[in-house]
């Protein structure tokens, strides 16, 4: 028989979140509303070269996520599994938006599976209007002056622009 067992459910969202997108907020939302507590985790050390640094991206996150009690932004370093083994979490969320999405994930998710085979990673489909929807292309656009207020939250629009302007001032 297995031990007995908390019955609350930690998920974790780990995520580069470079910036927080209309679409990850989606998904927030839905992890909210099945899981017992969220946590939001920032991944601090990307093999990309992020736009914003972790202490910006938390900060963002933090924001928009502010009316969620169940909801907590952290940071982690390292093995994703490592930090949700040391949370007590018992499945990781992660978001699906399209075919091309799911070898990558399938990938991780099986990784991730060998490394804490406890631990199930659950995938959620964000509402089909975020279905086109990442944060690289969020920062294509706000770097060339495409809209972007419609696809991410007014914090993260205002961002992106002193962001943009920085960067621009900063080159000539
Ligand atoms: O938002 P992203 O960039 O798709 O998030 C990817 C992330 C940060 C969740 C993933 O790269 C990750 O888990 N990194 C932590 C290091 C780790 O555990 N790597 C093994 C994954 S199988």
């Amino acid at each position: 028989m297995n031990p007995p067992r908390d019955k609350s459910v930690t998920a974790i969202y780990p995520g580069s979140f470079d910036p927080v997108t209309n679409g990850h907020l989606d998904l927030i939302a839905r992890g909210a509303n099945i899981f017992d507590k969220l946590i939001v985790a920032v991944a601090r050390n990307l093999d990309k070269d992020p736009l914003f640094d972790v202490k910006e991206r938390t900060e963002m996150l933090e924001a928009v996520t502010f009316d969620w009690e169940n909801v907590e932004v952290d940071v982690f370093d390292g093995l994703l599994m490592d930090y949700a083994r040391a949370k007590g979490a018992r499945a990781i969320l992660r978001g699906i938006r399209a075919v091309s999405d799911y070898e990558y994930e399938l990938q991780m998710a099986l990784m991730n599976r060998k490394i804490e085979p406890q631990i199930e990673t659950v995938f959620m489909m964000p509402a089909e209007a975020y279905s086109y929807l990442s944060s690289r292309l969020v920062k294509e656009l706000a770097r060339l002056g495409g809209p972007v207020k419609c696809l991410v939250p007014p914090i993260v629009d205002e961002r992106l622009r002193a962001k943009v302007s920085q960067k621009q001032t900063r080159s000539h």
